[in-house]
């Protein structure tokens, strides 16, 4: 099946005393979406960014603001995301115990509302909010930290939830994270995921190889899906 794949560099990844800089040049590399890690040092054994950080780095860039949310309770901070200028925002299940609730608030805040699924979390998690999602986030690696290896039960994950995708006729779109490289990216795309986060292997090299990395993980999958 070929796609329109979506490259979304996770600024993780990125030179954290020049992140506004960062955000204008993956944006000019050629980025589809700003992925934004934000952890709590609870939900996940390390803390990132809050809604100021995302406020600040709204101004540089048009691009969709892709805001992963691996905090728990999530319900209290979606006001400050939606505020602070997130385009999207993606809840994981476990951060609390109401996920049809989160969703409908995410949609009152007029954004669009993504659900992540963990390495172990299963895909019926999601079958009775399937109305209700615009994105589907599956991690290939356990969340907290860029630069892990790809965890391979994800192609499975993806394909599955590629095929509940198009059973449920609606336009939602199915993002992998964690460890999507030059090696992998053709593999997930093959197993049905249009929307792939990079740090790692967006940010390697620096600000000179961020057009030939994002390219090239686009490109990737296009070979392999050919
Ligand atoms: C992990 C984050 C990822 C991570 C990806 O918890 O959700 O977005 O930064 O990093 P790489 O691409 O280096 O695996
Ligand atoms: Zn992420």
């Amino acid at each position: 099946m070929s796609h329109n794949i979506k490259i979304a560099p996770s600024i993780l990844s990125a030179d954290f005393a020049a992140l506004g800089e960062e955000v204008r040049a993956i944006d000019a590399a050629g980025a589809d979406f700003i992925h934004v890690d934000v952890m709590d040092g609870h939900f996940v054994p390390n803390l990132t960014i809050g809604p100021g950080v995302v406020n600040a780095l709204r101004p540089h860039s048009d691009k969709i603001f892709d805001v992963h949310l691996m905090i728990s309770p999530a319900d209290p901070y979606l006001q400050a995301f939606a505020d602070a200028g997130a385009d999207i925002l993606t809840v994981h299940p476990e951060a609390g115990p109401h996920l049809h609730r989160t969703l409908q608030t995410i949609k009152s805040l007029g954004k669009k509302a993504g659900v992540s699924l963990n390495p172990a979390t299963p895909v019926d998690s999601i079958a009775h909010v399937m109305d209700m999602v615009d994105l589907i986030l599956v991690m290939s690696v356990n969340p907290g930290f860029g630069g892990q290896s790809f965890i391979p039960s994800a192609l499975d994950k993806l394909r599955r939830l590629r095929t509940m995708i198009e059973a449920s006729g609606r336009d939602i779109l199915l993002e992998v994270d964690g460890g999507v490289d030059r090696t992998t990216a053709g593999q997930v795309i093959t197993a049905g995921a249009d929307v792939l986060v990079a740090g790692t292997a967006t940010f390697r090299g620096g600000p000179a190889a961020y057009a030939e990395n994002i390219t090239a993980l686009r490109q990737g999958g296009k070979v392999l899906a050919a």
